[in-house]
């Protein structure tokens, strides 16, 4: 049996959700592959803090060295987020040989194809399905499923803590900021929830959308942005009684060779399937050319969801490391794919 090592970054809301997922599926997954794998080495912050898992003696860290520079470690999987250190260590991880899962859509957004190309140089893999859309397989959806198709237009729900927020005033009356302190508690909001309230963490999902939809690469300061934070309970109440919701949606549409990319409070009559997407859940309608439309549906945000997009791409890049092969359309369908020596 292969023992496949891996060097977690994170253990918050995500990384904790990794381990229990791990642990608890560790038959299916070996089913899968064909080997076992373990948690070697866990980056946090501080490690003095409580943790909702528990991992043996020594796995814990706070010396990104101790992970980075791990000869035995094969696969890092990014769930810390933000921007800096985080590019910096994806890329050591990466010109070391090591093959990155992440979740960071801020980092993919804005240097996904700086981090794509590092990968593509040293022959490793960057994964990155957890990014858009929590528990929906949306990127492979796209990448893989409809590599057939010309698709013209994406519309979504990507935001889980915003819709959340706009779910709980309608349904509830809750007050914005008693539902955005709830959508904290319970490990959907970003570090600074104003990447959500103001339409940024949407932002960041529909340009990793866009790009790989349209097969641009589309930059984020491309896309027109409005997020939530002045809507008033008020707001709410009264687009309920006129027999419409309020949601926060991104659109992204190609047509002619131009794209256009936005983000925006939407009042979405009570009948349209987008308005009955309710709480944590995400949505993404995507119309091809070919197939014509389709609707994607699931958890968008939230330990266990979230997870299961990480552990799958863990389980691709293991599988690939079996082939000898490196990549798979999701994640850069333009680039060279050179073939790497098996791991056994
Ligand atoms: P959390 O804040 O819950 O966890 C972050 C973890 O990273 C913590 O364990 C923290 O350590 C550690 N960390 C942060 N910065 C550093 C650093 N500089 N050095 C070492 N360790 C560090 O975040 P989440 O789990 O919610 O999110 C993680 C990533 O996943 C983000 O990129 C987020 O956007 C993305 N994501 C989150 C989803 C969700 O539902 N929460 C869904 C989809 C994607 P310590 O515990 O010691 O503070
Ligand atoms: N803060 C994000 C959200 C996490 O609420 O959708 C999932 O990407």
């Amino acid at each position: 049996v292969q023992e496949i090592k891996v060097g977690l970054m994170g253990l918050g809301t995500v990384g904790s959700g990794v381990v229990r997922l791990v642990e608890r599926h560790q038959e299916d997954l070996w089913n899968q592959t064909g080997c076992t794998i373990t948690i070697e080495k866990a980056l946090v912050r501080d490690k003095q803090k409580e943790r909702a898992v528990r991992l043996p003696e020594g796995v814990l860290t706070d010396k990104p060295e101790e992970l980075l520079h791990h000869d035995g470690i094969d696969i890092v999987v990014e769930v810390m987020g933000g921007i800096e250190p985080t590019r910096g260590y994806i890329r050591q991880a990466l010109e070391t040989g090591k093959h990155v899962v992440t979740a960071n859509k801020d980092l993919m957004a804005l240097h996904g194809a700086e981090l794509l190309s590092v990968a593509a140089k040293n022959h490793c893999d960057v994964f990155y399905e957890a990014s858009v859309a929590g528990g929906i397989p949306i990127l492979r959806a796209l990448v893989e499923g409809f590599s057939s198709d010309r698709i013209t237009r994406m519309v979504g729900i990507v935001n889980g803590t915003t819709n959340f927020i706009l779910s709980e005033m309608k349904k509830n009356g809750m007050a914005f900021e008693d539902a955005l302190a709830e959508a904290q508690r319970l490990g959907y909001a970003e570090a600074d929830p104003t990447a959500d309230v103001d339409g940024w963490d949407a932002a960041r999902k529909m340009a990793i959308l866009a790009t790989l939809g349209f097969h641009t690469e589309w930059p984020l300061d491309e896309v027109k942005v409005r997020g939530i934070g002045d809507v008033t309970l008020e707001d709410v109440r009264f687009a309920g009684q006129l027999g419409y919701t309020l949601k926060l949606v991104g659109i992204a549409r190609q047509d002619e060779g131009k794209v256009e990319v936005s983000v925006q409070p939407a009042l979405l009559p009570d009948e349209h399937p987008l308005s009955s997407v309710d709480g944590v859940y995400n949505a993404v309608y995507v119309h091809g050319e070919a197939v014509g439309e389709t609707m994607f549906y699931g958890p968008g945000a939230g330990e266990l969801p979230t997870a299961t997009a990480v552990v799958s791409d863990l389980v691709t890049v293991v599988k690939n490391q079996k082939l000898g092969v490196n990549g798979r359309s999701v994640v850069a369908p333009y680039r060279e794919h050179k073939p790497k020596a098996p791991a056994d």
